[in-house]
C-alpha cells in the first residue's frame, strides 16, 4: 500500500519486525467503526460520492460480519488492522475502496482507535471493579461486629472489626474507579482527521466525525493528535495502582490463610493442593493477583520509557504502546475477578480472629484511654502504666482483663473496678465510634451507604 517508490519488497526480517497485526487486530472493532465514520463524513462533505460511500460502508459492515465470525486473518505483508481491513475492503468492493484513505492517515486512524479501545476498557475495568466493592461491602456486612486484631509494623495494635477492615479496601477501589472514569474524561477528544501530522487540506468535517465516535469534541492541534498516547498511560497509571490495592488485599488473604495466622480458609475453587505435600492448601489466585500487580507496574513503566524521548509527531515505537495496554487490561480484570471470587467464597474464623486480638493487649490503649478520662492522668503518663499493666500481664500469662483489681491496684491505685468495661476487645471496638472508626454501629453505616452507592 505505500509500495509506489519502492523497487524491491521488503525483506522477511523487516516485514516481521514491521508488522503489528498480531497485536493491533484487537482494534477491529473500533477500526471499522472509525472508518465508517470517516466514510460517512467524507461523503456528507462532498467528499466521496454516496455511490462510493455506500459500498464502503456496505464493505464494512461484512467485514465485521466476517472478523466477528472467522476471527481477523494475520497477514505480515498487511502489517497493521488498517491494512487489513482496508485490503479486505478493495477485494470486497474493488477500486472504491482505495478511496475511503482521502483525508487521513494511518497516524490519525491508529490514535483514534486506540483511544477508542482504552475509552471502552476503562469503562470495562470501572463495571469490574465496582463488582469486587459489591462482594467486599456483602462480606463486611455480614462481619461488621466480628472482632479481629488490627494491626500496625504486623504488630498487634488494637481491636478492629473484619467488616471495617474489608471497607478499606472499599474506599480503595472507589479511587480507582474514579481514575479509570477519569481516563474515559480526559480520552474526550477525538484525533480522525489530523491526518499524517498537519491536518489536510480536503474540507472534512471533524465535529461530526468526533460525536459520531462518541467523543464530546476533535482535538485541537494536529501534531499532538498523533503523537499523544496520555489516555494509554492513563489507563496504566490508574491499572498500576488499581493492582498496587489488589496486591495488598491479596498479600492478606495469602497472611490470613496461613495455618499460623488461622484467619481464613479458602474455598476449594480458590486454592490448589500441592503435588507431593498433601496437607497443604496454596492461595495461588491470591499470590498470583499479587504477582500480576508487578506485571503490571512494569508494563506502565515500560510504556513511559518508550514515549519519553520522542519527538513530535508519529515514530515508530509507538507501535510498541498496544501490547503494554492490552496486556494490563487483561491482567487486570483477571486479577479483579480472581480476587472477587476468593474474597465471595472465603470462609472467615472469627474465634481465631477474637482469641488473637485477646492474646495480644490490644485493648492497652483502652486502658491508657480510661486512665486519662476517668482519672485525670495526662496521657504520656498513663501510657507508662499501662505498659506495666502489659508487663504484668505478660509474667502472669493472662491479658490485660485477666489481671485481678489488686494486681492493677499495685501497679497504679487511681485504678478502680470499672476499668474492665473497657479491657474487653468487644468494649474497645464499641467505643470507637468516631467517624469513620470501627465500631460496629459506624461499620453498619458505612455498609449501607455502600450498598446504596453500588445498587
Ligand atoms: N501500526 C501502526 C501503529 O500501530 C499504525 C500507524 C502507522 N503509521 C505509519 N505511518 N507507519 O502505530
Amino acid at each position: 500500500m505505500w509500495g509506489g517508490r519502492f523497487g524491491g519488497g521488503p525483506s522477511v526480517i523487516m516485514q516481521q519486525i514491521n508488522a503489528s497485526i498480531p497485536v493491533d487486530k484487537r482494534l477491529w472493532r473500533e477500526d471499522i467503526a472509525g472508518s465508517k465514520a470517516h466514510a460517512c463524513m467524507l461523503a456528507a462533505q462532498g467528499i466521496l460520492s454516496a455511490e462510493d460511500a455506500a459500498a464502503i460502508i456496505d464493505g464494512l459492515d461484512r467485514i465485521s460480519e466476517e472478523f466477528d465470525t472467522q476471527g481477523v486473518p494475520e497477514r505480515m505483508d498487511l502489517e497493521d488492522i488498517h491494512m487489513t481491513v482496508e485490503h479486505r475492503l478493495s477485494e470486497l468492493i474493488g477500486p472504491a475502496a482505495g478511496r475511503l484513505h482521502t483525508a487521513r492517515s494511518r497516524n490519525d486512524q491508529v490514535a483514534t482507535d486506540f483511544k477508542l479501545w482504552t475509552k471502552r476498557m476503562a469503562a470495562r475495568m470501572a463495571d469490574a471493579i465496582a463488582e469486587l466493592q459489591t462482594v467486599l461491602v456483602a462480606r463486611a456486612e455480614e462481619h461488621a461486629g466480628t472482632i479481629m486484631p488490627g494491626f500496625t509494623h504486623l504488630q498487634v495494635a488494637q481491636p478492629v472489626t473484619l467488616g471495617h477492615h474489608l471497607l478499606a479496601y472499599v474506599e480503595m477501589l472507589a479511587r480507582d474507579h474514579a481514575r479509570f472514569r477519569q481516563v474515559t474524561t480526559l480520552a474526550g477528544e477525538c484525533p480522525l482527521g489530523a491526518a499524517a501530522l498537519a491536518g489536510t487540506g480536503f474540507a472534512i468535517d471533524r465535529e461530526s466525525t468526533a460525536r459520531t465516535l462518541g467523543f464530546d469534541k476533535p482535538t485541537a492541534n494536529s501534531l499532538d493528535s498523533v503523537s499523544d498516547r496520555d489516555f494509554a498511560l492513563d489507563f496504566l497509571s490508574a491499572a498500576s495502582l488499581c493492582s498496587l490495592h489488589l496486591s495488598r488485599l491479596a498479600e492478606e488473604l495469602i497472611l490470613w490463610a496461613s495455618p499460623p495466622f488461622g484467619f481464613a480458609r479458602l474455598s476449594d475453587d480458590w486454592s490448589t493442593g500441592s503435588s507431593i505435600m498433601p496437607q497443604k492448601r496454596n492461595p495461588d489466585a491470591a499470590e498470583l493477583v499479587r504477582g500480576h500487580s508487578g506485571r503490571i507496574v512494569g508494563l506502565f513503566t515500560g510504556l513511559m520509557i518508550t514515549m519519553k524521548g520522542l519527538p513530535l509527531a508519529y515514530s515508530k515505537d509507538m507501535q510498541d504502546d498496544k501490547a503494554p495496554t492490552f496486556e494490563a487490561a487483561d491482567l487486570l480484570e483477571l486479577s479483579l475477578a480472581a480476587l472477587a471470587g476468593t474474597v465471595e467464597s472465603v470462609t472467615f474464623n472469627p474465634e481465631r480472629m477474637r482469641a488473637l486480638a485477646e492474646s495480644g493487649y490490644a485493648t492497652a490503649t483502652d486502658l491508657a484511654d480510661w486512665l486519662v478520662r476517668e482519672a485525670g492522668i495526662p496521657f504520656r503518663e498513663a501510657h507508662h502504666i499501662t505498659g506495666r499493666a502489659v508487663k504484668a500481664a505478660e509474667e502472669h500469662e493472662c491479658d490485660l482483663a485477666g489481671l485481678s483489681l489488686e494486681q492493677l491496684q499495685a501497679i497504679d491505685e487511681r485504678i478502680d473496678a470499672r476499668v474492665y468495661d473497657v479491657l474487653s476487645v468487644e468494649a474497645s471496638v464499641a467505643s470507637r465510634t468516631s467517624y469513620g472508626g470501627t465500631a460496629p454501629v459506624r461499620v453498619r453505616e458505612q455498609v449501607a451507604r455502600w450498598k446504596e452507592r453500588l445498587g
